[in-house]
């Protein structure tokens, strides 16, 4: 893998770049504050904007390692922060990543994740140099599996009871894409 930090990805509808302290006050209102879309995640709904604020602030001066892969969404017909898409996990041994996403409820069912996710999982190969890309969602959760389907990645199977969530203890469903499998559909 080559360690390129995050770097800035427009799609039609998006521009994924690196979060900014100014994105606080979105994050918090559109997705960070809500426990609809923290349901099936591992950290708890901001109860504050602060926490919001704390939370960025132990982001960005990450953006200095070449290994932390982390954007804020943002919708370009608002220009408003409206997600967040990040690598959680880098075996740098096997050139792998595992990504990780969430979204306002508002922009829910029109397609904006699967859009965001190809464009990682596009540049992660390309210029990140990527061999595995992979995501993991709870077995409650199917319309994360949605997601990954959309973007091109291979169902693997299900790791029983081997996550926790806000929900307990959970059934982890894994999908991935291959370096050879990009390759192969033309992007
Ligand atoms: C999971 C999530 C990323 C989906 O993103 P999205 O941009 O809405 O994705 P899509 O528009 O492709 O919709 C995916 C599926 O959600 C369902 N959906 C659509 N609109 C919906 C709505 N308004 N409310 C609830 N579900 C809806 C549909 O089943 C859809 O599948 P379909 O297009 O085949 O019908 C988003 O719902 C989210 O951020 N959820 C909370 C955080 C989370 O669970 N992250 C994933 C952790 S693994």
């Amino acid at each position: 893998m080559k360690k390129t930090g995050t770097q800035t990805i427009e799609t039609e509808r998006l521009v994924l770049r690196r979060f900014v302290m100014e994105d606080a006050p979105d994050m918090y209102r559109n997705w960070a504050s809500d426990p609809e879309v923290t349901r099936y995640l591992t950290w708890p709904a901001h109860t504050g904007p602060e926490i919001t604020s704390m939370i960025l602030k132990e982001w960005i001066p990450q953006y200095e390692q070449g290994d932390f892969f982390n954007w804020a969404i943002i919708y370009k017909e608002n220009s408003e922060a409206i997600g967040n898409i990040s690598v959680v996990k880098v075996q740098e041994s096997i050139d792998a990543a595992d990504i990780g996403y969430c979204l306002g409820r508002a922009y829910w069912g029109r397609g904006i994740m699967p859009e965001a996710l190809k464009a990682v999982i596009d540049w992660l190969f390309e210029e990140a140099g990527m061999n595995r890309v992979a995501a993991t969602h709870d077995r409650n959760n199917p319309k994360s599996g949605k997601v990954m389907q959309k973007a091109g990645m291979q169902y693997e199977g299900v790791l029983r009871q081997a996550g926790r969530n806000n929900q307990g203890i959970c059934d982890e469903v894994w999908y991935s894409i291959l370096r050879s499998e990009w390759e192969k559909k033309g992007r």
